[in-house]
C-alpha cells in the first residue's frame, strides 16, 4: 500500500504535504509532486495537509486516477527529493479547482 498524489496537484504544488512527511518520500517535478511508494510508510499525515485534496490512499483512489499509481512510482525515481514546504506555483489559486489537469503535467524542466 502507498499514498498517491493525483492530478489536482498539477499546476498548483502547494507543498504543505512535504513538511509533515516523516520519511521524506516526496519528489518534485516542474509542476507536480509525487510520492515514492517504496519509502511511504502509510502514515496518512499528508492527506489533510493538501488544501485541494490531491492525495489519496491507494485503496481509496478514484478509478479515474488509477494510472497515477504508476506515474508516482516512475517519476519518484527520476525527480529529486523535496524535504521542505515552499511557496506554491504563482497561478496555484487559478488552477486549484480546474478539472483534467493531467495534460499539463511537465516531466522535465525546460532548458533556458
Ligand atoms: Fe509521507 Fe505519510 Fe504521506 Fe506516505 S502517507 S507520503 S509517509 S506523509
Ligand atoms: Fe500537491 Fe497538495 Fe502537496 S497541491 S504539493 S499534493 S499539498
Amino acid at each position: 500500500m502507498t499514498f498517491v498524489v493525483t492530478e489536482q496537484c498539477i499546476r498548483c504544488k502547494y507543498t504543505d504535504c512535504v513538511d509533515v512527511c516523516p520519511v521524506d518520500c516526496f519528489h518534485e517535478g516542474p509542476n507536480f509532486l509525487v510520492i515514492d511508494p517504496e519509502v511511504c510508510i502509510d502514515c496518512a499525515l499528508c492527506v489533510p495537509e493538501c488544501p485541494i485534496d490531491a492525495i489519496y490512499e491507494e485503496s481509496d483512489l478514484p478509478e479515474e486516477y488509477a494510472d497515477f499509481i504508476q506515474i508516482n512510482a516512475e517519476l519518484a525515481k527520476q525527480w529529486p527529493e523535496i524535504t521542505a514546504t515552499q511557496d506554491p506555483l504563482p497561478d496555484a489559486e487559478t488552477w486549484a479547482d480546474q478539472p483534467d489537469k493531467r495534460r499539463f503535467l511537465i516531466l522535465e524542466a525546460e532548458d533556458g
